[in-house]
């Protein structure tokens, strides 16, 4: 791995390793939940049993084949930890050949008050493209004020939860979540979200504003716990870590599509969107419980870098996942000159070839971080125009001091770190990491 850049002083570089391995050849993630075999979507039904301890995952799977089809089971995994997964055998099927048990909820009514002691709300064929409308038929929620919803062409998944504010985790807000597809920003699938109050039945959005969840092209169809260990937090979620413009195409097999990390959620109330703005915005965390992981690895810290002051990490005798946090300053009484594009990169090079990497780093004068993912040696990569190989969000410094603004970027690189055709997870999202 190479750290090169024009003029960044690298106020620190931390790695952690774990060496957790399947006893796989393939490219198989360690730490993104992946069924044995067959096709996955959406998750669904995401609970948590406090008696025996068990967090409970369900998805839409089609055990015969690598590509969505009919008939469309529940498949089904468990965890005792948020990070390990368990694929358990099927869970729903559907009534005929020709049909489906599409996505749904789990609500389990403690007090009995509907009759059932478990609900379950899962979309019916007839009801494939209106989620929210089921939402209302079942529990008669409706929406007090008019949304901002980005126009899409289905609106899928529907979430209501109470997310506690990270200012003051006693105070919460709720948030209704809304996946879109196709529609998002970036193409294909996305998820929206909304931040407001809500009286039992109706829901009011604070402000008519249009937030997105992650702003990279892998995070769709987002459900959350219903009920959670508190110990991991209170608003826990999973998404399809995929995009349904290439899902049917990445290279896996015999299994196709992976997970995202649990994500702990919470509420940001200071930040500011530009100047005339103070929002409140979702913050995410990922949840990993990997006792095996080495200690942090600390690597040249206060180096000025440039182009020719580069420097470099060898994590070659390393296999596992690969945690990373990297600091880095801007010294901002130096005018970085447009003509020039003024980056930061880590490049994560591959073993077998050195053409082969993933690249990703700051601009300056952009303000922006970015992920390059098209230098793969897999066909897919370079052929598939909808697999987006580069994506960038906005990164404001966490901390100013002297001369020098403070930016901070944690990502997770998933199964063998040497070869980069692994699950990589960024936080792609609009508010900084302090
Ligand atoms: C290897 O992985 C497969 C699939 O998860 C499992 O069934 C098998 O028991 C594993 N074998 C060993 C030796 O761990
Ligand atoms: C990744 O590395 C492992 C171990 O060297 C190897 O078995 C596997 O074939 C490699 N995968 C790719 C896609 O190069
Ligand atoms: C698909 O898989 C399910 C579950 O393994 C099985 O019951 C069913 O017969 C299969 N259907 C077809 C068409 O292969
Ligand atoms: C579903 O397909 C499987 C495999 O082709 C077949 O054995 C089974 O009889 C079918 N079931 C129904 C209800 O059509
Ligand atoms: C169940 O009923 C009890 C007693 O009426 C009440 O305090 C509690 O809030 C109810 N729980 C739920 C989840 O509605
Ligand atoms: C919930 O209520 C239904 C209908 O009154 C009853 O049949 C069922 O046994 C109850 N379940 C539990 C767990 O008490
Ligand atoms: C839902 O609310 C609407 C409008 O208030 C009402 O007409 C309808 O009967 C309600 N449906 C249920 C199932 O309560
Ligand atoms: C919830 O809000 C709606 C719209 O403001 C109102 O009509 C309804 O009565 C409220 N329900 C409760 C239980 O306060
Ligand atoms: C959006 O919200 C603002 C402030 O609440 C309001 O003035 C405006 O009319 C709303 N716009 C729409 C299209 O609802
Ligand atoms: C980095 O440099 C600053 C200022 O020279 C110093 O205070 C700090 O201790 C250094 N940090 C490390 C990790 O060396
Ligand atoms: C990798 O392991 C080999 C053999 O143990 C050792 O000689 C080499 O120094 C190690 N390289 C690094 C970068 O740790
Ligand atoms: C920032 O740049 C200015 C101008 O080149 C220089 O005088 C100052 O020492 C730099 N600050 C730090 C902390 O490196």
């Amino acid at each position: 791995m190479l750290l090169q850049a024009f003029i960044f002083l690298l106020a620190g570089f931390a790695a952690k390793i774990s060496a957790l391995m399947t006893n796989e050849t393939s490219d198989r993630p360690l730490v993104h939940f992946t069924p044995n075999k067959g096709w996955m979507n959406d998750p669904n039904g995401l609970w948590y049993d406090a008696k025996e301890g068990k967090w409970h995952l369900y998805f839409q799977y089609n055990p015969n084949d690598t590509v969505w089809g009919l008939p469309l089971f529940w498949g089904h995994a468990t965890s005792n930890d948020l990070t390990h997964w368990q694929d358990e055998p099927v869970a729903i099927a559907p009534k005929r050949n020709d049909s489906g048990a599409y996505s749904g909820s789990m609500v389990i009514d403690h007090n009995n008050t509907s009759g059932f002691s478990m609900i379950l709300l899962i979309q019916d064929k007839d009801a494939w493209q209106s989620g929210l409308i089921i939402l209302q038929k079942v529990k008669n929620n409706t929406l007090a004020i008019p949304l901002m919803v980005v126009l899409g062409y289905q609106y899928e998944c529907p979430g209501l939860i109470e997310v506690p504010t990270e200012q003051d985790p006693s105070k919460s807000h709720w948030v209704m979540f809304i996946s879109i597809n196709p529609g998002a920003p970036a193409g294909g699938s996305f998820n929206q979200y909304f931040v407001g109050s809500f009286n039992g039945t109706h829901f009011e959005a604070f402000d008519n504003q249009s937030r997105v969840v992650d702003f990279g092209k892998d995070y769709y169809a987002l459900q959350t716990f219903f009920n959670t260990d508190p110990t991991y937090g209170s608003a826990l979620g999973i998404a399809w870590a995929s995009n349904w413009e290439y899902s049917a195409f990445v290279p896996t097999n015999p299994w196709r599509s992976s997970m995202s990390l649990v994500r702990k959620f919470s509420l940001n109330t200071e930040y500011q969107a530009n100047p005339e703005t103070e929002l409140i915005n979702l913050k995410a965390e990922p949840i990993l419980n990997i006792s095996n992981a080495g200690p942090w690895l600390h690597f040249a810290s206060n180096s000025t870098l440039t182009k020719a002051n580069s420097f470099s990490v060898d994590l070659s005798n390393s296999t596992g996942t690969l945690e990373f946090e990297l600091v880095y300053a801007v010294n901002t009484t130096q005018s970085v000159s447009k003509s020039v594009f003024s980056d930061l990169s880590l490049w994560f090079k591959g073993l077998e070839d050195p053409e082969e990497y993933l690249r990703m780093g700051f601009e300056a004068s952009a303000s922006s971080f970015f992920l390059d993912r098209g230098n793969s040696k897999v066909k897919f990569v370079k052929e598939n125009p909808y697999f987006t190989n580069r994506m960038s969000v906005n990164n404001q410094p966490f901390k100013s001091e002297n001369d020098l603004s403070y930016y901070k970027v944690y990502g997770l690189l998933d199964q063998n770190i040497l070869n980069c055709t692994s699950t990589m997870e960024m936080w792609f999202l609009q508010i900084p990491t302090s």
